[in-house]
């Protein structure tokens, strides 16, 4: 008789984006708010040093935190520089909220986020009257000199919900109507949260447009588990990395239909994953993710997929060498401006271990593989590369280590000990 299947339960940490939205809504809110469940990861950390060094009372990271807002446009100068570290969200999601207050600040962050373009932020906010000056290119340090602004109908050329986010909250500072249209819809949880908070919000396809809210109400949310960090331990069960007949319930996960593109994909694979949702909170669907092991054959993934799982295409990477057959990526050109170039990165790393890859202008192509891989990787201090090639050595018979496996820290601290007690 062979052994029952198992079926194991995990709540990964909060998530990430609607963290850093959550502790900027409530400083800005007029009143003390509460955060349940926030992520305690460093690119978190990061924000709320930010709003503490602007005068916003927030109180150490914990799993209940309450937040006295400052009101709308009620943020004070701040003495020193502004530390983003490694947060791309922290840098762009507070350009658009200090484009709106009429002081100086000078947003400054670790070697990979002075990399990264803000020129993608300046432009919009620049056409709104705030001015933006660097000492590199488009890159940290830049000082923004904030004040009133104008109205603006952006027309993006990338799908970026940092951007699309920017504009929103420097609409929602200033008092002005925004309007941002995008080629595909990125991750829409500014415009659902602050839907939620009485705010006027219309979102139709590709475009958010925001109207003038005299305040922002005090609020309570209860942080949904990330389905970024999710998606790592679903590829692993997927690909039978729990056991060859283990399933795995991933629980209270944020399943915003922006931010489910790798479960999608997963499926086309043909995995045996699904979803089912259980509650809102502030406007964000919540449920739980069921997978279980099955045979996996390669994909395409074009364009408009893209966005809903940017930050999961490295993984599908990784994945994609142990289905059948070939797995195409395209249109993804935006992970060149990730924390590392995660295109570059994946494909070298994947060649180093063994797997056979190809780097394209704007994606990557895997040929799956029953050989095993193995090999120490360069995470380049990229989180997500860490993550990703630390589930491919949790895969039976590869042996993958990781050069700077405590970078994982910036969204999932928890994740080596996580993934060691799903794989025990
Ligand atoms: C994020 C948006 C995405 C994503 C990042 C988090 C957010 O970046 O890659 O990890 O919280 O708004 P882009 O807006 O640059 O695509």
């Amino acid at each position: 008789m062979s052994a029952r299947p198992t079926t194991r339960a995990v709540r990964v940490p909060g998530d990430k984006s609607i963290s850093h939205r959550a502790l900027i809504c409530a400083a800005l809110a007029s009143g003390r708010s509460r955060i349940r469940h926030i992520l305690p990861s460093a690119d978190i950390h990061s924000t709320a040093g930010v709003l503490r060094a602007l005068g916003a009372a927030v109180p150490p990271l914990a799993d209940d935190v309450r937040v006295d807002g400052r009101g709308l446009g009620g943020l004070k100068a701040s003495t020193g520089s502004l530390d983003c570290g490694n947060s791309g969200t922290t840098a762009r999601l507070m350009a658009g909220v200090l484009s709106a207050h009429a002081f100086a600040s000078r947003l400054v962050g670790d070697a990979s986020l002075s990399r990264r373009p803000m020129g993608r932020v300046a432009r919009p906010l620049g056409e709104m009257g705030a001015r933006f000056t660097f000492e590199h290119g488009d890159h940290l340090p830049m000082v923004i000199t904030g004040g009133p602004l104008q109205p603006i109908d952006w027309q993006s050329p990338t799908s970026s919900a940092q951007v699309k986010s920017a504009i929103l909250f420097a609409g929602l500072v200033a008092r002005v109507p925004v309007s941002v249209t995008e080629p595909v819809r990125s991750r829409d949880h500014t415009e659902r949260l602050l839907g939620a908070l009485g705010v006027e919000l219309r979102s139709c396809g590709g475009q958010a447009s925001l109207q003038p809210a005299t305040e922002l109400a005090p609020f309570q949310i209860d942080v949904p588990a990330d389905p970024s960090s999710a998606a790592f331990l679903a590829a692993l069960a997927a690909a039978g990395g729990i056991g060859d007949r283990a399933g795995l319930q991933l629980t209270d996960v944020a399943l915003n239909p922006t931010r489910l593109g790798f479960f999608r994909v997963l499926r086309d694979m043909g995995a045996d994953v699904s979803w089912e949702v259980e509650r809102e909170e502030c406007g964000e669907p919540v449920g739980t993710i069921s997978v279980a092991p099955r045979a996996l054959s390669g994909v395409q993934v074009g364009a408009e997929q893209v966005p809903a799982m940017i930050d999961e295409l490295p993984l599908l990477a990784c994945l994609a060498t142990c289905a059948d057959g070939e797995t195409e990526i395209r249109g993804a050109g935006e992970l060149r401006v990730k924390e590392s170039d995660r295109i570059a990165a994946v494909v070298q790393n994947l060649r180093l271990v063994g797997a056979d890859a190809e780097e394209l202008p704007d994606g990557l192509r895997v040929r799956g593989t029953n050989t095993s891989l193995g090999g120490e990787i360069r995470a380049h201090g990229d989180h997500r590369l860490a993550m990703a090639f630390g589930v491919l050595g949790a895969l039976s018979g590869n042996a993958v280590e990781v050069d700077d496996p405590d970078c994982v820290a910036v969204s999932y601290p928890g994740f080596w000990s996580d993934l060691a007690r799903v794989t025990a």
